[in-house]
């Protein structure tokens, strides 16, 4: 899958630019940019910067709200063969639930990934997700208002991982991405001023990996659901490695606006993988490096 928030809708302008670029088709879904009930500008800029080995951004979920996204988005992903899943963002529980009912049953429309995890705005977001009684409260408001599957994007900003996602596990969700930005901090030393608009940004990309893979690790042995790892994969072995981890599926981000097909040379290369192994079944390697240990 394509992570939020790096391939916008999938398409520009009405156009299909991204799937042009990259032929989509071929994944397993695109997760489209974080959507509120709202249209919302975003952060000041600057809103990106780069750092050794990843991106920290603050963009504050800009996007064109969930009313103009029914309208004139998913008409077009009803005639696409790649399933696209909404992330939604909200800053109370009732703007969950709001959203979740919008969008259930609405053609076009896969799933939901409820983003309970983003670092840069101020109310709502990670806040929800840092502690296990509210995530599970916006989890359970989101489940009873919709038929769609419900994926809960969980932030790695919190003293206990396992916890958040096991009180998520039992308030209904269907699957559990992990993860979203790690919060961080740049300084522009001629300014000798924060950097970034927002002051504070999510840092993305490969300086994240080793992170991310351990919060799959650790998340994989405290929950039966089906995990989607994300963070710093930008090739085949680092998904391998997610999967290995205890990851049923990947989903590639800020690799993918450096190289916009790094998504399917992953699947390309996991593929690969497989015949080389001799591999048929990709479900042989879930979680394998995790039960070695037991
Ligand atoms: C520019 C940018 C915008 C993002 N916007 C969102 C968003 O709207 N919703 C969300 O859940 N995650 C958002 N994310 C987080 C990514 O989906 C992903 O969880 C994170 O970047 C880690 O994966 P990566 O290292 O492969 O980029 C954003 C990340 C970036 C870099």
């Amino acid at each position: 899958m394509t992570a939020s928030g790096t391939c916008g809708y999938g398409m520009e302008d009405n156009q299909e630019e991204y799937s042009h670029l990259v032929g989509t088709e071929k994944l397993g879904a695109i997760v489209c940019k974080g959507t509120t009930l709202k249209p919302r500008d975003g952060n000041p800029q600057p809103r990106l910067a780069e750092t050794a080995s990843g991106l920290l951004n603050s963009i504050g979920l800009q996007n064109i709200g969930v009313d103009a996204l029914i309208k004139e988005k998913t008409p077009i992903w009803a005639g696409w063969r790649v399933p696209v899943i909404v992330n939604i963002a909200g800053d109370t529980i009732d703007d969950y639930a709001q959203l979740a009912g919008k969008l259930d049953g609405v053609a076009g429309v896969s799933g939901l990934e409820v983003n309970i995890s983003c670092p840069n705005v101020k109310a709502g977001g990670a806040e929800f997700g840092a502690n296990p009684k509210s995530a599970a409260g916006v989890t359970a408001a989101v489940r009873a208002a919709t038929s769609l599957p419900v994926l809960v994007k969980l932030t790695p900003n919190t003293t206990d991982i396992a916890k958040v996602a096991m009180a998520v596990a039992e308030a209904g969700a269907d699957a559990i991405t992990l993860i979203n930005t790690l919060k961080g901090i740049a300084i522009d030393i001629s300014r000798r001023k924060p950097l970034l608009g927002n002051i504070t940004g999510g840092l993305s990309g490969p300086a994240i990996k080793p992170v991310a893979l351990y919060m799959v690790y650790e998340v994989a042995k405290a929950v039966d659901l089906p995990i989607i790892g994300c963070g710093g994969i930008a090739t085949a072995s680092d998904a391998i490695e997610f999967i290995m981890a205890g990851a049923s599926a990947v989903q590639v981000g800020t690799a993918g606006m450096v190289n916009p097909s790094a998504p399917l040379d992953v699947l390309k290369g996991i593929k690969e993988f497989m015949e080389k192994e001799g591999v048929e079944d990709i479900a042989e390697l879930i979680g394998v490096a995790g039960r070695q240990n037991d």
